[in-house]
């Protein structure tokens, strides 16, 4: 049996990893991502970068990038630059928003930790604990739904600390009764800030190939639905 029965797609997914074209949503939500100048963001979903804080910190992170190979195909613009790897933003936010068309964040990693804001939908959020050398070795799954339901026990302020794998979902609206309805028309949009801030050099998509060696085979099979293709 799927040890994680809640964990699965609430709606039907298009396949992985492709972001459709903004033309193909619905009105509502391409006025907003028009209004807050979003494109498609490499993890799925959409994205626009609210504030870099201009002043630099020394980088308290190794010099080499989180994942070499990821770094080496990275585009000229997500290395962005004259990037220093010695030196970090002091901070950085975005915006980040999943819709009824890029429903999808994928299973993926930041060397910092990000706070996240949620300002309107809901969706699933899935943290991988990595099993450590301590006293409890075993992986720990952690998941939650976001949403401005406190009655519910949806949380509208969350953190995922640096070095966890973090994937994210779109879930459907509330209705009037506070049943799950069959839409999730206006999206999920969240702030994000990162400190010291985001750079690709520190982040790090999951590798199918990684799931089940981090999760065991019975997990790794409910979750690669959530690793980008
Ligand atoms: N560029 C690509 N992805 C991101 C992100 O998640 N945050 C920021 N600040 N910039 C990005």
């Amino acid at each position: 049996p799927n040890p994680l029965p809640f964990i699965k797609p609430p709606i039907a997914l298009p396949p992985p990893s492709t972001s459709p074209p903004a033309h193909d949503e619905p009105p509502t939500i391409q006025t907003l991502l028009a209004r807050l100048h979003m494109r498609p963001h490499t993890e799925g979903g959409y994205f626009s970068e609210a504030h870099r804080d201009s002043r630099l910190v020394p980088s308290p992170y190794p010099a080499t990038p989180a994942s070499g190979s990821q770094w080496a195909a990275a585009t000229a613009e997500q290395k962005r630059e004259g990037f220093d790897p010695s030196v970090r933003n002091v901070s950085t936010t975005v915006f980040y928003l999943l819709t009824p068309g890029s429903p999808v964040g994928f299973f993926h990693r930041n060397r910092g930790a990000t706070v996240h804001t949620l300002h309107r939908g809901r969706g699933r959020y899935v943290v991988i604990h990595p099993g450590s050398r301590g006293r409890d070795r075993r992986v720990r799954i952690e998941s939650f739904v976001v949403g401005l339901d406190r009655a519910r026990g949806e949380t509208q302020r969350w953190v995922v600390e640096g070095g966890k794998y973090k994937a994210t979902f779109l879930l459907p609206d509330l209705d009037q009764n506070g049943e799950e309805g069959a839409t999730s028309g206006e999206g999920m949009l969240v702030s994000e800030t990162v400190m010291p801030g985001f750079e690709f050099f520190d982040h790090e998509f999951l590798e199918g190939t990684k799931l089940e060696g981090l999760v065991g085979r019975e997990w790794a099979g409910g979750l690669g639905w959530l690793v980008k293709g």
